[in-house]
């Protein structure tokens, strides 16, 4: 145990465990994305009460983003592209992203918010709008999850109404399960089932976008949030 000049002890900071036992993987061969089958049970110390399962590890995370990243600049080729990610969720996925990528890029944001803190999809609101202009430009729209397709598509709708020249989409989960409108994802992290996901930008009630994996999250955390209770 570490001292400090005046003696007294430092408590070592917990160290959480990340990377044990990795969600089960199958690769669509079709498509090329890897489609979540199982998730992970033992839990990342100190977020039991969150979750019931992991769902991607930072780890995985990471390879994958660095997959996409190869294959979106190979794709871009040396045109410049306005990267448009949609707040909230989209923050932690487009900040890595852009790392990978060599450029030219522009970044820029949309707010826009569907599920109203809850469960399930409400209203579509815009909260920001563009700061650049987007006309004759080639857009890639990068979002947190395609899950009914509402967003995604209401988004590249006011896109092209702002005159993109081209817009592409990229997502770090699909849940095609929930589907309500046809819309695809020309870039997908990871296919997953219906399960409510929180962690690494995907929230629930606003809360756990800062978990630095994806989980599923507990049914009583939903009953607890209600309550007040939630931690
Ligand atoms: C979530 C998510 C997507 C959208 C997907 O955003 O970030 O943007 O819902 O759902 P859909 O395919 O059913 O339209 P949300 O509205 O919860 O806002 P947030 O990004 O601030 O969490």
């Amino acid at each position: 145990m570490k001292k400090t000049k005046a003696g007294s002890k430092l408590k070592p900071r917990a160290s959480k465990v990340l990377e044990i036992r990795v969600p089960r993987l199958r690769v669509d061969a079709s498509t090329g994305v890897p489609e979540v089958e199982s998730c992970a049970t033992r839990i990342p110390e100190g977020y039991e009460d969150i979750v019931s399962g992991v769902v991607a590890t930072p780890a995985q995370i990471r390879r994958r983003i660095h997959d996409l990243g190869r294959a979106l600049q190979r794709d871009f080729g040396k045109n410049e592209w306005v990267v448009v990610a949609l707040l909230n969720g989209s923050v932690l996925f487009v900040a890595d992203l852009i790392r990978e990528l060599e450029g030219p890029l522009i970044l820029d944001f949309i707010g826009v918010s569907s599920y109203g803190g809850g469960t399930e999809s409400g209203k579509l609101v815009y909260t920001k709008e563009l700061k650049f202009e987007v006309t004759g430009r080639r857009v890639l729209v990068v979002d947190d999850i395609l899950d009914t397709g509402r967003t995604l598509t209401a988004v590249i709708r006011k896109l092209k109404d702002l005159g993109a020249r081209e817009v592409r989409t990229c997502v770090l989960l699909d849940k095609p399960a929930r589907r309500q409108v046809k819309q695809v994802a020309d870039y997908v992290g990871f296919t997953i089932p219906d399960w409510f996901v929180v962690g690494y930008g995907l929230d629930y009630a606003e809360r756990y976008r800062h978990l630095p994996f994806i989980g599923v999250l507990r049914p009583e955390v939903v009953a607890e949030t209600a309550r007040g209770t939630a931690r």
